[in-house]
């Protein structure tokens, strides 16, 4: 299969529908190696660029046969789920071709306790931490430590599962919440208490193809769900790429120091790891440290990353999937592309759905905007809200200043009924600017 990424006419299906996918399906959409594109389940943004097809991103067996039947040359896995389920082997037992980790591999997501014991045994730098399957112990633990200390359920949470504790009372309220009101369900099974880490944060991730990686460009999230990073953690309100922090320095450091070891030690411990691979890095001065892996692309950072790469992704995923990385580069517009979220209000917490949105086309008309759909749905011809982030509207500038002037300009002219957004998306970026 190693040619096939220069072959013609190539049958991609994608499976996912927030927007990180429609990022991706505007991306491969675009691809002169691509004549169909099918999203499972996609959404009403995907759906102006591929065919979107209603199945469960849960039945594997049934996205395998399919696959099989419409002679899919290559399916691209966004979310973590169906990795962490095993999606990926499945396709490939079958011979077919997929962009994401094994099921062994994902692991590194799908437990925080197996990617720290793993960080652990190759000396890859991480906050120091301890595994608790027993909520007594892990109080005690908490108790003996003290306050900030950081609280995360190990497996899936949709990146609400990490509690960073400011006092003892809410550590041992993140203790509870996992291990005895099971709030995570058996994400919470096991419990990570982590040494709280200072610094910035930045989202590094790369092409893998089980042996090398091909890093992409860098981005930084807005985990928090209030300006200036207050208030509970969400699944991100905004990205921007690049992060000014991550010198090329840095870059080197963390290829050298963080991500090519860990592709090593998933080789060794026969877990090769093929896909994308998403490091969540805390930065402090010259102490570089893991805080997460993801094992797909970052939401919404994958937006404005996308926004800015030049080349063809569909070679990269190929070469991910079945080939070789070996000699490939990435080109990248030099332009800061800048993604705010825009959430319904009460997100991360409960929230109304069903609001018609207005305002999108008069948006989209501005020069160098995409708005990415992530919790939208179509009633007859209305456009409506169906999740807690609803659009991800991202904007390239020749600055970062403009990059925000033409985004936040987007995200004014949308509109519906308490629709929530920060007001302050690169704001490091912004400071790091020359006036
Ligand atoms: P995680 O899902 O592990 O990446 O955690 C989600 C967010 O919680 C991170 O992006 C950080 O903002 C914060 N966080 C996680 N671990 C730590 C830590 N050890 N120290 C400080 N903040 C943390
Ligand atoms: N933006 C963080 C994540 O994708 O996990």
């Amino acid at each position: 299969m190693r040619g096939i990424g220069k072959k013609m006419g190539l049958k991609v299906m994608l499976i996912g529908g927030g927007g990180r996918e429609h990022a991706l399906a505007w991306k491969i959409a675009s691809s002169p190696l691509v004549e169909k594109l099918v999203c499972v389940p996609g959404n009403p943004g995907m759906a102006q660029v591929a065919e979107c097809v209603s199945m469960g991103a849960s039945d594997l067996e049934a996205l395998k046969s399919w696959a099989v039947s419409n002679r899919i040359d290559l399916t691209v896995i966004g979310p973590e789920a169906p990795l962490v389920a095993g999606l990926a082997d499945h396709f490939r037992a079958s011979g077919l071709a997929v962009f994401g980790p094994s099921q062994a591999a994902a692991a590194l997501e799908g437990s925080k306790a197996f990617m720290k014991d793993l960080l652990k045994r190759y000396h890859i730098p991480t906050a120091g931490y301890q595994v608790f399957t027993d909520a007594a112990a892990a109080l005690d633990h908490v108790r003996g430590q003290g306050a900030p200390i950081v609280v995360k359920a190990s497996g899936l949470a949709a990146g609400k599962g990490a509690m960073v504790c400011h006092t003892l009372e809410e550590a041992e309220q993140a203790v509870h919440r996992a291990m005895v009101q099971r709030e995570f369900g058996a994400a919470g099974n096991e419990v990570v208490v982590e040494e709280f880490l200072t610094g910035e944060e930045v989202s590094f991730m790369a092409f893998a193809d089980g042996e090398r990686l091909l890093p992409m460009a860098s981005a930084q999230d807005h985990k928090a769900v209030g300006e200036g990073d207050t208030g509970p953690n969400t699944g991100g309100m905004g990205a921007y790429s690049p992060a000014p922090i991550l010198t090329p320095r840095l870059h080197d450091r963390i290829m050298v120091e963080i991500m090519q070891p860990v592709i090593d030690a998933m080789a060794a411990e026969g877990r090769p790891y093929r896909g994308v691979l998403y490091a969540g890095l805390m930065i402090d001065g010259d102490v570089l440290k893991v805080l997460e892996f993801n094992a797909r692309f970052g939401d919404p950072e994958t937006q404005p990353l996308l926004m800015r790469m030049r080349s063809d992704i569909v070679p990269f995923l190929m070469a991910s999937a079945v080939g070789s990385l070996a000699g490939m580069t990435i080109d990248w517009d030099p332009r800061p592309a800048v993604c705010v979220v825009m959430a319904a209000g009460g997100y991360p917490g409960s929230y109304a759905m069903d609001h018609p949105i207005t305002g999108l086309e008069s948006a989209m008309s501005l020069p160098d905007v995409q708005i990415f759909h992530a919790g939208t749905r179509r009633v007859g011809q209305n456009l409506v809200t169906a999740g807690g982030r609803v659009l991800g509207v991202t904007g390239l500038g020749d600055t970062v200043t403009q990059a925000r002037k033409v985004t936040y300009a987007a995200v004014e002219r949308i509109h519906w009924q308490d629709a929530y957004f920060r007001g302050d998306i690169a704001y490091r970026a912004l400071s790091r600017e020359a006036p």
